[in-house]
C-alpha cells in the first residue's frame, strides 16, 4: 500500500527485462559469447579518427589556460556555439548564428528541456511509428503525453512517407510538438520535402512546433536540414550532439538549434536558456574542446561512411540467395532493417539466433515496425553496421546460415 502511495504514476515503469536481454545476460552468466550485431556504440567497434580528434583535444584543453576560471554561460560557450552554428550552415541552414544555439548535457537532455518549454503536463506530443521507446519515455518523465503517427513504408526505395491524414486527426487542442528523426533511427529515411511542406502548414494552422532529431543527418549528400526554409514558421527546433555526427558519446554534449519567425525563435531561445540556468549542467570544459573536434569532423564521417557501407555489403553478400529475407534500402544511419517475409516469429527468430549461433540482433517490435505493406505477416530484424568487418561478417554469416535453416 505504501510503495503505491509514496511514488508519482508517471515514474510506474514496468522494469522487467525482456526475454531477449533475459537470455543474453543468462548466456554471459554462463560464461558464452554472444557476437553483438545489434552495436550502436561508436566507442566499441575500433575507430580511430574520433579517438585521435579526442586525444588531440584533450591535449589542448590540458594546456589552455582558460579552464583555469569557471564562468558558466547558459546556453554553454559561445565558440562551441559557434562551431556547432557553422556545422549546420553546412547542411543548409544559412542563417543560422551561434545565438540560435543552445548546448545541453547530450540530446535526450535536449529533449527534457523542450517538452518543459513546449507543453504542460497532460499535453501532447506526437512521435513517429516506428520509432525508439526512449522518446515516450524522456516525454513521461517531463508529464508530458506520447502519441503515435504512421510512417508508411515505401513499396520500393528508401524513402519512408510521413501518414499526414492520421497525424491531422490525432492532434487535438492539447498537442504542442511533432516529433521527426531526420534522417530516421533505424529506417535510415529522411523527411521527404513534401511531407515537411505539408507538415508545416499543418504546424501553423494548428499552433504547433516542428522537433527535428538531427543526430544522424551527417551523410554524404545528406538533403539538407529542416532550419533551412523554417523562416515562414513554424517554429523549429532541432536536436544533435557529439554522440552521433563526432561518434563521441562519452562527450555527453548535444544541442538545441532553433529557427523559425524571429519573435518566436527568440522567445523559445530565452525560455530555453532559463531552463538550462536551472541546471547548468553542461561542463564548459568538455564543451570547450568542440571547435577542435568538429575540425575533424570530415575524417570522422569518412571512417563512420565506410565502416557502415562496407557492412552493409557484407551483409548484402551473405544474404545472397537466403530466401524471405530482404535488406531495406537506407539513405542514412547506422543501422539496416531485414524483412523476413512468411509466418516467423521475429521474437522467436532473435532467440533462436542468440541460442544456434551466439548472434544478436534486436526484434522490429522494438522499434514499432509493422508487417510490410499490403501483408498481414512478415516480420523484421534490426541490426547495427558499426561493427568491425571481421566480426561483422562473421556474425552476417551467422545470421543467413540460420535464417536458411542450416544451424543447430
Ligand atoms: C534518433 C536518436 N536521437 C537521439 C539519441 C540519443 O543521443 P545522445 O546519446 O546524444 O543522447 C539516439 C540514440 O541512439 C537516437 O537514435
Amino acid at each position: 500500500m505504501y510503495l503505491r502511495a509514496v511514488f508519482a504514476r508517471r515514474a510506474a515503469w514496468d522494469l522487467t527485462p525482456n526475454e531477449l536481454t533475459r537470455r543474453v545476460a543468462e548466456r554471459r552468466g554462463r560464461g558464452l559469447p554472444v557476437l553483438d550485431l545489434g552495436e550502436s556504440n561508436p566507442t566499441r567497434v575500433g575507430l580511430r579518427a574520433p579517438a585521435e580528434a579526442l586525444a588531440r583535444a584533450l591535449g589542448e584543453l590540458a594546456r589552455d589556460p582558460a579552464t583555469a576560471r569557471y564562468e558558466p554561460d547558459p546556453r554553454g560557450p559561445r565558440p562551441a556555439r559557434e562551431a556547432i552554428a557553422a556545422y549546420h550552415r553546412s547542411q543548409g541552414a544559412a542563417e543560422l548564428t551561434a545565438d540560435h544555439v543552445i548546448l545541453t548535457a547530450g540530446t535526450s537532455e535536449g529533449y527534457a528541456h523542450l517538452f518543459r518549454v513546449l507543453a504542460d503536463p497532460g499535453d501532447f506530443v506526437h512521435l513517429p511509428a516506428p520509432g525508439y521507446g526512449l522518446f515516450e519515455h524522456l516525454a513521461a518523465l517531463e508529464g508530458v503525453e506520447a502519441a503515435r503517427y504512421p510512417l508508411r513504408a515505401p513499396r520500393a526505395g528508401a524513402r519512408w512517407r510521413l501518414d499526414l491524414e492520421v497525424l491531422a486527426r490525432t492532434l487535438g487542442p492539447k498537442s504542442r510538438a511533432v516529433l521527426l528523426i531526420h534522417p530516421h533511427n533505424p529506417t535510415g529515411s529522411f523527411v521527404d520535402p513534401e511531407d515537411l511542406a505539408a507538415l508545416r502548414a499543418l504546424a501553423r494552422e494548428r499552433g504547433l512546433a516542428i522537433v527535428s532529431d538531427e543526430v544522424f543527418a551527417d551523410a554524404p549528400g545528406a538533403p539538407t536540414s529542416v532550419l533551412a526554409g523554417a523562416a515562414e514558421g513554424p517554429l523549429h527546433l532541432v536536436l544533435s550532439g557529439a554522440s552521433k555526427p563526432l561518434a563521441l558519446p562519452q562527450m555527453k554534449l548535444g544541442w538545441i538549434a532553433a529557427a523559425g519567425p524571429a519573435a518566436a525563435r527568440d522567445e523559445a531561445l530565452e525560455r530555453l536558456e532559463f531552463a538550462a540556468d536551472a541546471f547548468l549542467s553542461v561542463s564548459p570544459l568538455l564543451a570547450h574542446m568542440l571547435p577542435a573536434l568538429f575540425a575533424a569532423r570530415g575524417e570522422i564521417r569518412a571512417e563512420l561512411a565506410a565502416r557502415v557501407d562496407g557492412n552493409r555489403a557484407r551483409l548484402e553478400a551473405a544474404l545472397r540467395g537466403v530466401a524471405g529475407a530482404e535488406l531495406l534500402p537506407a539513405e542514412a544511419g547506422w543501422a539496416a532493417i531485414l524483412r523476413i517475409h512468411g509466418g516467423a516469429d521475429e521474437e522467436a527468430l532473435a532467440l533462436g539466433l542468440l541460442e544456434h549461433e551466439g548472434v544478436l540482433v534486436q526484434p522490429g517490435f522494438l522499434f514499432d515496425l509493422e508487417p510490410p505493406p499490403g501483408y498481414t505477416s512478415g516480420c523484421h530484424l534490426v541490426l547495427g553496421l558499426l561493427l568491425e568487418p571481421e566480426p561483422f561478417a562473421r556474425g552476417a554469416g551467422l545470421l543467413a546460415r540460420f535464417l536458411a535453416g542450416g544451424s543447430g
